[in-house]
């Protein structure tokens, strides 16, 4: 076992391998808060590589409702229960990960799903926790009342349990963007990989009889392309990019600016210990110690700082957040002035600029120009 330094827990933890940070290391960010979970990602992934014989239960891309979806089948529950010890002290994790909880004779502490548990994406979708009399209403927030949608793909983890597992060392992560792939030919099926990825996003092709996962949509970020789940999200509630460690964060950096400058961004469950490359937003309505134990300790200072965006504190991340679904192309550099957001590439080029605040046209009822009343179809 080596040493290695994990920022996301705030301190050192135990590897089978030698640091395997790469040179450059990919990065999503998903906005909780603007999720409709229309499912549009999903489809778009299963169109572009999950749509072959033996792939028919294989979601690379997933959304699935908090509290009570999971796909596969509980897999969040079952994966922390196999750590014993979940205690944070201020930001630095006294618990145990997946690595540190495994037995003698195992590599990373796993559990394997069956077929049941990949049978049901949808269990649990848009239930809600709490109830609510008939003619009530909600005026606070977080309310009693709450549901949200979590966006899931491979988080081609700087630490990857399924790499760590697989004995024929067939999973590797790509020094040029961190990306983590599956090799087809090598790969003979032993399915250590699925019971180790504490996220359970390495998927058993029953035809083929060897696994797979997502990809990174690699080809297209190789010519500067944003992944497919990004490009055709109907709600513009992702980017994708790059991330630099906290030491080497540079701010005009998207994803930089979003994890380590505003932190409105948050791993999900931090606790496995395999320092996962995709962040979150937290949903604003839930209660506070849900996500704690979902994002970790930072999770509240998450919610605190997308709150400035709402009451018009935060210009700079509202004029970021309106660059999200703004261009298919990787925003290497983003400034925003008084008005205007600005998104470049990685040459400095000027991709796209979008205006910080949307115009608002109130139509009235009735048009005295044109002498007539409008309805209100919607
Ligand atoms: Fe591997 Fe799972 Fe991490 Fe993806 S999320 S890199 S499959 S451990
Ligand atoms: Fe699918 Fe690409 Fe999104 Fe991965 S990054 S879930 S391969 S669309
Ligand atoms: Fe290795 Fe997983 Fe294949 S453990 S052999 S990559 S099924």
């Amino acid at each position: 076992m080596a040493q290695v330094h994990n920022w996301q827990l705030g301190r050192d933890m135990e590897f089978p391998h030698e640091d395997v940070r790469p040179t450059r290391q990919f990065a999503m960010v998903m906005d909780t808060n603007k999720c409709i979970a229309c499912q549009t990602c999903t489809i778009a992934c299963k169109q572009t590589w999950t749509w072959g014989k033996g792939q028919e239960y294989a979601f690379w891309n997933n959304v699935e409702t908090k509290p009570f979806g999971s796909y596969p089948t509980g897999w969040d529950l079952r994966s922390l229960s196999l750590l014993a010890d979940q205690a944070w002290t201020d930001e630095v994790y006294e618990g145990t990960t997946v690595f540190e909880a495994a037995r003698s004779g195992q590599v990373v502490a796993g559990w394997l799903p069956s077929s049941e548990h990949w049978a049901q994406p949808n269990l649990g979708e848009d239930e809600p926790e709490g109830t609510i009399d008939g003619g009530a209403y909600l005026d606070e927030l977080p309310h009693d009342v709450w549901n949200f949608y979590l966006q899931r793909i491979c988080n081609h983890c700087t630490y990857p349990a399924c790499l760590a597992a697989c004995p024929r060392d067939a999973i590797y992560k790509r020094d040029e963007d961190g990306i983590v792939l599956v090799d087809q030919e090598r790969c003979r099926g032993y399915q250590e990989c699925i019971a180790a990825c504490p996220y359970k996003k390495v998927i058993f092709n029953t035809s083929t009889r060897v696994s797979e996962k997502c990809v990174g949509c690699y080809p297209l970020i190789e010519q500067g392309e944003m992944n497919k789940c990004v490009t055709t999200c109907i709600g513009r509630i992702r980017l994708s990019g790059f991330l630099n460690t906290p030491e080497q964060a540079d701010p005009s950096n998207p994803m930089d600016f979003l994890v380590h400058d505003r932190k409105v961004s948050v791993p999900l469950y931090p606790q496995f210990g395999t320092e996962p490359n995709v962040f979150y937003m937290p949903p604003i309505q839930a209660p506070v110690d849900f996500l704690e134990q979902m994002f970790g300790p930072r999770a509240e200072g998450a919610v605190e700082a997308y709150r400035r965006v709402i009451t018009g504190e935060d210009p700079e991340l509202q004029g970021l957040l309106m660059l999200f679904g703004a261009t298919d192309r990787i925003i290497h550099r983003f400034e925003v002035n008084d008005e205007t957001a600005y998104g470049y590439d990685e040459d400095g080029e000027l991709l796209v600029e979008v205006p910080v605040r949307e115009p608002t046209y109130v139509r009235m009822l009735r048009d005295e120009e044109r002498d007539t009343f409008r309805t209100n179809i919607t």
